[in-house]
Order: C-alpha cells, then sequence, then structure tokens
C-alpha cells in the first residue's frame, strides 16, 4: 500500500493545519503519517535525528512543507534539508514522488519562491514533483485561490487559515498518493514482465 510521509516545520500551527489536511487526503488512498520537524532537533545549526529522517526511506510520496520566512523556507526546514545531504549523495530518495505547500501572513508574500526550493530540493533528490491540477477561478470548490499550479500557497489571517485552503491541501495529500499508487503499480508490471 502507499504510503506518504508529510514533512513539516510549523511555528505557530498554520503549516500543521495544512499539514494535517494532506495527511487526510493521502489517507483516503493509502497511509499516511507526519514528521514534525523540531527546531530543538538543531545542534550547532545542524538537524540531528536520524531515526525521523529514516521514515523518508519508507515513504513512496513525500509532501514538504514549510512557513515562508523572510521569502524562503524556515531556518528549522532547511536545517532539515541539509540533513538529507548523505541521501542525496546515495540518490536515496530518487523516484520517490514530492510535492509541496506554504504559507504565510501576506496574500502573496513570496511564497512561490518556497514552493520554488522545495521542488528544487525534491529535484537534487531525482525525486518527481507532483504539481496542482486545479483551475483557479474555476473549480467547484474554490480550491487553490491564489492559483499557484507549483503547490499549496495559503494566507494566514490572524491563526484563521481559510477553508479553501484546507482542501487545496487535502486535495495535493489524496492527489500524490493517488499518483503513487499508480507508479507503484506500473513500476511492478514492469518488474514482472
Ligand atoms: C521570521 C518570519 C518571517 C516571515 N516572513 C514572511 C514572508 O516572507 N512572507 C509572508 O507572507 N509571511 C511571512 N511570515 C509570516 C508567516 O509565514 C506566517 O505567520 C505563517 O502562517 C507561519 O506559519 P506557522 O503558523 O506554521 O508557523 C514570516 C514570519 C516570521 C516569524
Amino acid at each position: 500500500m502507499t504510503h506518504t510521509l508529510i514533512v513539516f516545520h510549523s511555528g505557530t500551527g498554520s503549516t500543521a493545519q495544512l499539514a494535517e489536511a494532506a495527511r487526510q487526503g493521502a489517507a483516503e488512498i493509502g497511509t499516511a503519517s507526519l514528521l514534525r520537524i523540531n527546531g530543538a532537533d538543531i545542534v550547532d545549526g545542524r538537524w540531528r535525528n536520524e531515526s525521523l529522517l529514516a521514515e523518508l526511506d519508507e515513504a513512496d510520496a513525500v509532501l514538504f512543507g514549510t512557513p515562508t520566512y523572510m521569502g524562503g523556507p524556515s531556518a528549522q526546514f532547511k536545517a532539515f534539508a541539509d540533513a538529507t545531504g548523505g541521501r542525496w549523495e546515495r540518490q536515496a530518495l530518487a523516484g520517490k514522488l514530492a510535492g509541496g505547500f506554504t504559507i504565510g501572513s501576506s496574500l502573496n508574500g513570496d511564497q512561490l519562491q518556497t514552493l520554488h526550493y522545495l521542488s528544487i530540493l525534491a529535484s537534487q533528490h531525482g525525486m518527481l514533483w507532483c504539481n496542482l491540477a486545479v483551475t483557479p477561478g474555476r473549480d467547484p470548490l474554490g480550491r487553490n485561490p491564489l492559483g499557484t499550479q507549483l503547490g499549496v500557497t495559503a494566507q494566514n489571517v490572524e491563526g484563521r487559515v481559510a477553508d479553501a485552503y484546507i482542501e487545496t491541501a487535502r486535495y495535493l495529500g489524496r492527489r500524490i498518493a493517488r499518483m503513487a499508487s499508480r507508479y507503484e503499480a506500473a513500476v511492478n508490471v514492469e518488474e514482472t514482465v
């Protein structure tokens, strides 16, 4: 069964709301779990928690989530990303699916820059990027209201995350899990012929 891991950092809880929605969406297709990045695991600027890193190896699909801080991922998320360097050397995550989500207090807030970073991180690992296939303004559920096709962007308004963003995150979780299960099935067929 396809397993989706949602790896995220959240300081005040709004990214965590998106992460939980993505987990619920992925769990409609397969198994799904959350891996929350804690700043306490950063020692001398380096994120150290090998047992949590090992969860990446077990996943078929990984969603990366971080708040946008100063036009990019949070320092806590970046420290985690740097800690995946050993896996980059071995290309241990190559072929897994990846996607991303972020949130800011501004409607734009340079959040696309954060998604660019997350997609580059996935590419460094040889992962396959899963985007959104929702036409903004024409979706009956109002998903992808900011019209970001690369992943989920959202606005935190005084601690509240509007339903449209939550539903977009839920959809991305479901979409990446569905894609991973189809991909897994195709690879299995290939291996048996
Ligand atoms: C250091 C710092 C930098 C931030 N930079 C941005 C930014 O560049 N763009 C933006 O829209 N919001 C920015 N914000 C606001 C956060 O992204 C926003 O509050 C977000 O919802 C926090 O996510 P969290 O609740 O998961 O911690 C910044 C917040 C902090 C603390």
